[in-house]
């Protein structure tokens, strides 16, 4: 018997899809994308085969960070609509079948939430404490700066009460003090009031920021326990709820973050992100050689019992190299984003990736085939289904936080208002909407977007993929990545060729029987496996093949008729 999908571990086979509401749709012609337009859109999230939507800040701030910078964790933006637009769209989404999490940040607010106003106020204000302070930055604290464009300390000086407080971030954006057990209190209310309100977890925010208070005049006694404990917490409110992380450090490091099952650590962050598997993959992709994104995916640490990995190719930030060597970065800048104004924080690419191939349709869809095939959770960001590009104008990371683009005309069916008036501008040119738009590529059988839905088809047919063991093979070409994903009773043989010439792969696994039939799932050449579990295949330029051991579930006719 195939493994029967279980919803209990939702998340394992999931397709999470990350938007911002802002940029989504826009339902009342303000030229701001609100929740009753998202709302309006569910049936395209639907066919894509999305199972989760998470949502970025939508809560009210001051913009400085994109609505990462919260004035009030309890509500919803104005611009964006009202709680009750919130819940009609959580609404909407489960009775589609959509899970619904949202951004969880919790590592600092805005320095206009009312909890830092009266901080700042006087050094004995009843919220003092939710905040670090210090008469003088520290020796021993964080010295790594995030935003190097706009600050050169984590510690800023507030002249009224003379001391100063840490900001991981923007000055602007105050850190939390977690070592204080109200402000762990609060952050606890703040995840039940929405799960509440019918979230299924969170993404959370900056994770690593959040636990550490190395410098910092309290101390968390165990970060880790403590990220236990709201996991535990989260749990208790619903058992379904999952932690998904942001933590972007080496992988035995991230690895701590999964927690350690069996002790007082237990169970900590469901799934991380895996952003070293993202960078290698486009270092593999600048070299037309899978050696980098092998190694990662060798050295990845298994995460333990329900725990998995999210994997991504774009997120809405700066595409961030900063696990790669100097060298390596060097090379994905040359091949990927030469220009300076392509860069971002000498770390990074603000572009989104069919500009980065020129529109090489075949390099898309060989970074999307592994999306779906690699082990862990497929994360998208909005606009990856349909092939959008940037738009190198906007400032910094907006360039890829341009509207989404529904249709061809000049405001990109986003919204009935004067593109002037979009929170970002329209992407222009080959990628922009006349070119790139949901509506023409619905009508497209060969498009992106069918392309797309194609493969989140077969990975949700497919759970060696989401629940299997991977395990890489040999190709007989550095230029070939070749895994395969085993359960008890299924594999799947995943080819990818990252050269811009066809190849002839040579792979092995005792795992497969000669004689065995695999069924080619994206097209039509079948392959039998030879003697000694010997597979060869041909791929072309940059090709992918998905070959699963056929059963008589598969096809039944075939299966009769042996
Ligand atoms: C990580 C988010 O992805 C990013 O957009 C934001 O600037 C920082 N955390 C601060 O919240």
């Amino acid at each position: 018997m195939r493994l029967t999908r279980t919803s209990d571990l939702w998340w394992k086979d999931a397709v999470v899809y990350c938007l911002d509401v802002e940029t989504y749709q826009d339902s009342d012609g303000d030229g701001c994308g609100d929740f009753a337009g998202l709302t309006q859109r569910i049936d395209h999230l639907d066919r894509l085969g999305v199972t989760c939507v998470w949502l970025m800040p939508f809560y009210p701030t001051r913009e400085r960070d994109d609505g990462y910078d919260i004035t009030d964790f309890y509500g919803v933006d104005p611009r964006l609509g009202t709680l009750g637009d919130f819940t009609e769209f959580v609404r909407t989404a489960r009775d589609r079948g959509i899970r619904v999490i949202a951004d969880l940040v919790v590592n600092h607010t805005s320095e206009h939430h009312p909890w830092f106003e009266d901080a700042r106020s006087s050094r004995d204000a009843a919220h003092r404490d939710w905040y670090v302070w210090r008469d003088e930055p520290p020796e021993d604290g964080p010295k790594d700066i995030v935003f190097p464009d706009a600050e050169t300390s984590v510690w800023e000086y507030d002249e009224r009460t003379e001391q100063y407080y840490m900001h991981r971030f923007y000055k602007q954006q105050p850190d939390l003090n977690v070592a204080n057990p109200e402000v762990r209190d609060e952050i606890a209310r703040i995840m039940g009031f929405w799960t509440q309100l019918g979230l299924s977890g969170f993404r959370v925010d900056a994770v690593p920021f959040l636990l550490e208070t190395d410098g910092q005049p309290d101390q968390l006694p165990d970060p880790h326990e403590y990220l236990a404990d709201l996991r535990a917490f989260l749990g208790r409110r619903d058992g379904e709820a999952i932690l998904l992380g942001e933590v972007n450090l080496p992988y035995e490091d991230t690895a701590r973050f999964f927690g350690e099952p069996g002790t007082s650590r237990g169970d900590e962050l469901t799934m991380c992100f895996d952003f070293i598997g993202m960078q290698r993959m486009y270092l593999s992709m600048a070299r037309g050689d899978a050696t980098p994104l092998a190694r990662a995916l060798r050295e990845r640490p298994e995460p333990p019992r329900d725990a998995h990995w999210a994997t991504f190719v774009r997120n809405h930030d700066e595409l961030t190299l900063d696990k790669l060597s100097d060298d390596e970065r060097a090379e994905v800048f040359a091949a990927f984003g030469p220009e300076k104004d392509m860069q971002l924080y000498d770390r990074g690419l603000r572009r989104r990736l069919p500009p980065m191939v020129d529109g090489d349709r075949r390099r898309t869809e060989l970074a999307y085939s592994l999306l779906f095939t690699l082990p862990g959770t497929p994360v998208l960001f909005y606009g990856e289904e349909i092939g959008m590009g940037e738009n190198l104008a906007a400032e910094g990371r907006q360039a890829v936080r341009t509207p989404m683009q529904w249709t061809g005309d000049d405001k990109a069916g986003f919204s009935t208002a004067d593109p002037a008036d979009y929170p970002n501008p329209l992407v222009e040119g080959e990628f922009g909407p006349a070119r790139v738009n949901v509506h023409d590529q619905r009508q497209d059988a060969g498009s992106q977007l069918a392309v797309l839905r194609r493969l989140v088809e077969s990975y949700r047919e497919s759970p060696e993929l989401s629940w299997g063991a991977h395990e890489i093979l040999p190709a007989g070409d550095d230029a070939v990545l070749a895994h395969l994903a085993t359960t008890g009773d299924g594999a799947v043989l995943a080819l990818h060729n990252f050269a811009g010439h066809g190849v002839e792969v040579e792979t092995e696994s005792p795992r497969l029987s000669g004689g065995t039939l695999l069924t080619d799932l994206l097209g039509e050449n079948d392959v039998t496996v030879g003697e000694g579990g010997k597979v060869r295949a041909e791929l072309e330029p940059y090709g992918y093949r998905w070959l699963r051991v056929s059963t008589p579930l598969d096809d039944p006719a075939r299966a009769t008729a042996d």
